[in-house]
Parts: C-alpha cells; structure tokens; sequence
C-alpha cells in the first residue's frame, strides 16, 4: 500500500480515548487522516485529542455519548460546518457486562446492547446523511469474533455483535447505491488491551480458579496462529477497508483472529 493512504480523510473514531479506539486513532493519523475522536469519559479523550493535536491530526473532539441521538446529530452537523464532509466512520465505542445468564441483571443486559447496537445504528444514521450528499464514504465497525460465535457468559456482548453484523450488511445494502461502503472487522482477544489488563483476566482467573499467566495460555492456545491479536493485526486490516484499496468490498465481516474461529 501506498504511504499516506488516507491523507486529509476526515475519520469520526467513537470510543476514542482508550484500547483499541486510540490504537485506531494514532493508526489512522499515520496514515494522514484528520481524526475527529469521541468518547464518553472527557478525560482520556482530552488526552488523546491533545496527542493528536501536537502531530496535526486532530480534527474535532467530541465528549458525546453514542447512545444519545441529539447529541450525536448536533455533532455530526458541526463537523460538516466546519469540514463541508466526513470520509470515513470508525463505530469502535462498545461495552463488555459478563454473567450466566440465570444472573444477568436485564438493566446491565439492554445496556450492552444499547451502546454495541443502538450506538452504531445512531452514528451511521447521521454520518450517512452527510455521507450520501458527497456519493462517498466509508464506515467501518469494530465488531468481534464474538460477532459470528456464541461466547461463554457473554449473551449479551454477542448478541450485540451478532446483530452489528446484521446491521453492517443491511446498511451496506442501503448505501451501496450511493458509493458508500459499509464493512465490519472481527478481531480476536486483543490481550494488552485495557479490558483484559482491568478487568477480564481477573475475572476468568477468579471464575475459573486458575492464575492470570494460566488465562493467558488457555486463550493464546486457541489461536492457530499462536499469539493474541494486537492493535496493530486491527490498523492494518481497518485501514486497508478505509482505503480504495477495498473499493469492492462491502458488506463484510472480516475475522482477524489468527484462525481463531477454525478451532
Ligand atoms: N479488547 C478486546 O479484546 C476486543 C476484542 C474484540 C473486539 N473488541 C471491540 O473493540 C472495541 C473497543 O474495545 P476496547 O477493548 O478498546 O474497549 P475499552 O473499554 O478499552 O474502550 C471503549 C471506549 O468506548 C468508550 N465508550 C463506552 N461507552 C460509550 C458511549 N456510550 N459513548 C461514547 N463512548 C463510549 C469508553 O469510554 C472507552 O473509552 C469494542 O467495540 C470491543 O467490543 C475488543
């Protein structure tokens, strides 16, 4: 691939100010993109907006919640004032609640579909819009193998998943006449991400009654290829689709696993 593959697109990333969603954000400004990051908790998106400022690849940053159709539309319109377009969605933002499903408290269980499904479903709403005026544009989600595979404890995560893919092929369907190209990426358990290193490994050690190094070799001994997915297996493939590069590609659900999902 050609350098500076997406010079001046101006790239929405929800989700943006930690994990996977800053790895996307710094990815992407590699890349000569213009990244507009939104993300609910205003401190770690400071953060990130303030990176991306000293290296000129800030856009706009938003505080917002995805979830919030008013807040969402307002700034889309306020990225079209300022900029006259947007090239390209990344729906990164998602939310992972883990019980049995005798326990799942329903609050917790609409939660996650709210933000994973709901959330995704708004933002492509109101970037669409603006998308359909210029016969361009591309929207990515960052979905999961979760997406495609039922997983322990996680009815809701996959449910949410599994309806993003449905979501991603139907809008594909609605766009497709207008140029625009809607895909989605299904990685693999990102490791060093914040969500495993907080959260994730401590509750399967505590579930499973094994120590965190032991969680760690039970996951990595799923994948064929024999190592976790990193951010970088993600940019690679995220800015691939973005780019002309995939002009023929829509309506996909791309696992980037390692060959996790033959096991
Ligand atoms: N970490 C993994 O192993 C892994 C694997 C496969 C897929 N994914 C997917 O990648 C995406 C990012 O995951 P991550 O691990 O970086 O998660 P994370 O929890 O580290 O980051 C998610 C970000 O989304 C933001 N967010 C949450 N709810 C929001 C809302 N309503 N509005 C706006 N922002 C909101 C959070 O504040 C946070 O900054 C998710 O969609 C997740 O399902 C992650």
């Amino acid at each position: 691939m050609e350098q500076n593959v997406l010079k001046d697109k101006i790239t929405i990333i929800t989700g943006a100010g930690r994990g996977l969603g800053e790895a996307l954000c710094h990815g992407f400004a590699d890349e000569g993109a213009i990244i507009c990051p939104w993300d609910i908790d205003e401190q770690n998106l400071n953060n990130v907006a303030e990176s991306l400022k000293k290296r000129n690849s800030l856009g706009r940053k938003a505080k917002l919640d995805i979830t919030d159709e008013k807040q969402v539309e307002n700034e889309v319109n306020e990225i079209e004032q300022e900029f006259g377009r947007i090239d390209i969605l990344i729906a990164n933002a998602g939310i992972l609640h883990s019980y049995e499903i005798t326990d799942f408290p329903e609050q917790l269980w609409r939660k996650v579909i709210e933000v994973n499904l709901v959330g995704y479903f708004i933002c492509a709403k109101y970037v669409a819009k603006v998308m359909k005026k210029h016969k361009k544009g591309v929207i990515l989600q960052i979905n999961s193998k979760s997406g495609k595979k039922g997983s322990y404890w996680n009815s809701a995560y996959a449910a949410s998943k599994f309806g993003g893919i449905g979501l991603t092929q139907s809008i594909a369907l609605d766009l497709a006449p207008f140029g625009i190209r809607v895909n989605a990426i299904c990685p693999g358990n990102i490791l060093e991400s914040p969500l495993w290193q907080t959260s994730l490994f401590q509750q399967y050690a505590k579930k499973w009654g094994i120590s965190v190094d032991e969680v760690r070799r039970k996951y990595i001994e799923q994948v064929p290829l024999g190592r976790p997915c990193t951010y970088r297996d993600v940019i690679n493939v995220a800015v691939f689709l973005a780019s002309d590069y995939a002009s023929y590609m829509t309506g996909q659900a791309i696992n980037v696993t390692g060959g996790q999902e033959m096991r």
